[in-house]
């Protein structure tokens, strides 16, 4: 088995190859402090040796579960928000159809939907909408088991369920995952009676993709999660502190990707060209969004998908602010063969494409759009993946969690903790008059 493979040649013309090399040793010491357990943030370390811990016994029980919701249920919901929903979308996303909702005959799948990620009213209202008269279930995810939207999206949910086939049955077809001991949703959970799974308390909501939180979706949705942690194995190993610097993909990402960050390049746009794949961008952002960005810090993390966006940011991209560089996710090889057919009148004057694959069209975009990008000075990473599996979607997960590791103590911050998210919730709960705020209430109504 091939492994994904990152090339920063096109890097070098913006920061040299020296620059990026001489950042060895303190990438090693990083390296180092994160497998010794020696840093910040270091009772978060759970997802370095996650995949190649997790058991046969555990993936069976996964599986198990997923087996029960998908005999019975027509559509499940996952209710979750960031670090408990973003991996199982991109996961899902990445390969299921894309048309998947349309295929309603024969469906060997139950449908996935997503509730919990938002507090849009509307949103909730269309969902419990399609859910009427359907067979569904629930996993509800929360690490902390106190977040609002999943709360708040769970109570309506539940309601709904329990009043369509009753409390008893009901709780056969939720599950929860969520911390062992603490938080409002394993009260919950325990009381009812629901079947729960643990999120391990060292493990951050953005690294617990590997956990139940991403498995047991990702599992419902019929993607094969033991190809999944097979990849996510295999990078483990590729990235291990034992892998000298220069074969280390996670260790020369950090290191290339903080020299262009002291070089001026503030923001990193991470490209596809694969649409499916508009949700593992989703995941990275928060990845490296929420572990780098603190104390004044870090690289802005956004992402575009390709073609598409080259019709609306492809100007600002290729002309504006010189403070950007690209990682391109490149797909070697399709799952499928479009081939462009000839048309005898060729009124669109496309017949020179005839007979080429669309991916061949692509890659020449994605190619020129590289040399175009580079040329107007934006430096350019490139992470090609064989093939969208599970095993090389596993591979790019680990990938990036390691190097966001080893990045996150080269920018000198602590990559796994996330104090700036509080700030909102104490202010809505301030506004809200949540008991336990009536302080902030009047300190936040004053300022109105
Ligand atoms: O990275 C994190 O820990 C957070 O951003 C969480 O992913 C997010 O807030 C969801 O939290 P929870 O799973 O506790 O509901």
């Amino acid at each position: 088995m091939e492994n994904i493979h990152l090339n920063i040649e096109k890097a070098f013309g913006f920061v040299s190859k020296e620059q990026v090399y001489a950042q060895e040793t303190k990438a090693n010491e990083c390296m180092a402090t994160l497998h010794q357990g020696t840093g910040a943030g270091n009772d978060f370390l759970g997802w370095l040796h996650l995949p190649s811990s997790i058991t046969d016994a555990e993936l069976t029980e996964i599986e198990n579960t997923a087996e029960v919701l998908r005999s019975k249920c027509e559509i499940v919901v996952a209710i979750g928000i960031g670090g408990s929903y973003l991996g199982t979308r991109a996961v899902v996303e990445a390969m299921n159809n894309s048309f998947d909702w349309l295929h309603t005959a024969d469906r060997k799948n139950p449908i996935l939907l997503y509730a919990g990620h938002n507090i849009g009213e509307d949103y909730l209202y269309e969902l419990s909408e399609v859910l009427k008269g359907k067979q569904f279930g629930i996993i509800n995810i929360s690490k902390s088991g106190t977040t609002t939207e999943p709360a708040l999206a769970f109570r309506i949910l539940k309601k709904q369920l329990e009043d369509a086939v009753g409390k008893e049955e009901a709780k056969h077809r939720i599950v929860a995952i969520t911390d062992a001991k603490k938080g409002a949703l394993r009260t919950l959970a325990d009381q009812e009676g629901y079947k729960t799974f643990v999120i391990p308390d060292n493990v951050g909501g953005r690294f617990s993709v590997l956990t139940p939180v991403g498995l047991l979706p990702i599992a419902v949705a019929g993607v094969n999660i033991r190809e999944l942690v097979a990849g996510a194995v295999s990078m483990e190993k590729a990235t291990d502190e034992s892998v000298p610097f220069a074969e280390n993909m996670a260790s020369i990402y950090a290191a290339v990707r903080n020299e262009l960050y002291k070089s001026g390049k503030k923001i990193e746009i991470l490209c596809n060209f694969h649409p499916k794949l508009h949700y593992i961008a989703e995941w990275w952002k928060q990845l490296y969004g929420e572990s780098e960005g603190k104390e004044g810090k870090g690289i802005f993390p956004a992402a575009v998908d390709l073609t598409t966006d080259l019709h609306s940011m492809g100007q600002w991209i290729q002309e504006g602010e010189r403070t950007i560089f690209e990682t391109v996710i490149s797909v070697a090889n399709p799952n499928h063969n479009v081939t462009v057919p000839t048309d005898e009148a060729n009124l669109d004057g496309l017949n020179f494409l005839a007979g080429k694959r669309v991916d061949e069209v692509n890659k020449m975009a994605e190619l020129g759009t590289q040399l175009a990008h580079v040329d107007g000075g934006v430096p350019n990473l490139k992470i090609t993946m064989p093939a969208v599996t599970p095993y090389y979607i596993g591979q790019l997960f680990y990938f990036f969690e390691k190097a966001c590791g080893i990045s996150g103590y080269m920018l000198g911050v602590n990559p796994f903790n996330q104090p700036g998210v509080e700030a909102y919730k104490k202010n809505m709960f301030a506004l809200l008059n949540k008991p336990g705020y009536e302080k902030e209430s009047e300190a936040i109504k004053s300022r109105l």
